[in-house]
């Protein structure tokens, strides 16, 4: 799949850092300017789809309607796939989580993992294994609190990246976690936190090839440290993995200024982070979450009212303004400051 990934026509060659998107299911059946714009994608990741919740509501009665059809739709347009999420607690079906606090036996975990590694071996490329496992406030040595944690201890991370590799050996494994790009004393203590858990696992030979840096922006946190953030890189980078910018989109801070004002203001957010990401040699793909406004998960009474499919109309200004396209497919300053830095060919 890798491979085949690159022989697009997106204006970059082989080598060069892939650039993706969060999709859903409903968004690649139509012949839409979104489709175009997600077709221009390299790597394809279900925005929910994926999740232990979305596929095994009920236990032992697995759907995998949702995550087939976009896996089948990336391979037959040459993209990869990134799985996400094998475990994260927000997305944990009851039953599993009663399940595992309960019995304590790691047979529940297995068998969701041997339900969808094999499944998709060699079509999913790269898994986030865990999802937000940090949580440096109330969490323990840094650890979240998750049922996951709770039942197994806090080596679960290791023995889900254990197991993951067990079941398909070739696929590329991933941590994930949010909240860790700003100058205040929280990300700096996640910081901390997830190069401890990284240096941990490396240097005990566990099998994690690359660390997610979500890069849900805040522009209300103030400007990017781009020293501290370039550092913090560097160390992750320093223990051997790869990095990868997973879910970018940007929360505006102040939505009552005129649009092109907003616009600016989100792109030039965004390009102080990408400068540091981009000079950063590890860093092999960026992926946003989503790309029309339309469809991001940002929008105060998303996903539902926002109807996923619809075309129709929508007062753009209402809504928050942090993805590359506004929510008719318009190309915003952010898309340019994507594409530079991508090297994507101008559309
Ligand atoms: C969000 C999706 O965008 C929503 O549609 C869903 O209802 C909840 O999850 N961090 C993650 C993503 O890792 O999976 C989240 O996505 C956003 C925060």
């Amino acid at each position: 799949m890798a491979s085949s990934a690159f022989s697009r026509d997106n204006g970059r060659d082989a080598g060069q850092r892939r650039y993706g998107a969060a999709v859903r299911p409903d968004q690649l059946v139509d012949d839409t300017p979104l489709l175009t714009a997600i077709r221009r994608c390299d790597i394809l990741v279900p925005e929910y789809h994926g999740q232990w919740s979305a596929v095994e509501w009920r236990k032992g009665e697995p759907w995998y309607g949702n995550y087939d059809a976009i896996v089948n739709f990336a391979e037959t347009h040459g993209m990869a796939v990134r799985g996400h999420a094998l475990i994260w607690e927000k997305m944990t079906p009851d039953w599993a989580r009663a399940e595992m606090l309960e019995k304590r036996d790691w047979r529940t975990v297995t068998r969701h993992f041997a339900d969808l590694l094999p499944r998709y071996s060699g079509r999913i490329a790269d898994w986030i294994v865990v999802n937000e496992m940090i949580d440096t406030e109330d969490g323990e040595n840094g650890l979240r609190r998750t049922s996951f944690q709770r039942a197994y201890g806090k080596d679960y991370v290791a023995m889900a990246l254990l197991t993951a590799n067990g079941l398909d050996p070739q696929a590329r494994l991933m941590i994930n976690d949010y909240a860790l790009c700003y100058d205040n004393p929280v990300d700096e203590a996640r910081r901390n936190a997830l190069l401890r858990l990284v240096e941990n696992l490396k240097a005990r030979g566990i099998p994690l090839h690359s660390v997610g840096l979500q890069g849900h922006l805040e522009l209300a946190k103030g400007a990017i440290p781009q020293a501290r953030l370039a550092r913090f890189m560097a160390d992750l980078a320093d223990t051997g993995v790869k990095l990868a910018v997973t879910e970018l989109d940007a929360i505006e801070a102040d939505r009552h200024r005129p649009l092109a004002e907003r616009d600016a203001a989100v792109a030039d957010h965004t390009q102080s982070f990408l400068d540091v990401a981009m000079d950063q040699p590890a860093v092999e793909s960026i992926v946003t979450w989503g790309l029309s406004d339309r469809h991001s998960w940002l929008q105060e009474n998303a996903p539902d009212t926002l109807a996923a499919v619809s075309h129709a109309p929508i007062d753009g200004k209402r809504l928050n303004r942090g993805l590359p396209f506004d929510a008719d497919m318009k190309p915003k300053r952010m898309q340019v400051v994507l594409n530079d830095a991508m090297r994507i060919q101008r559309a």
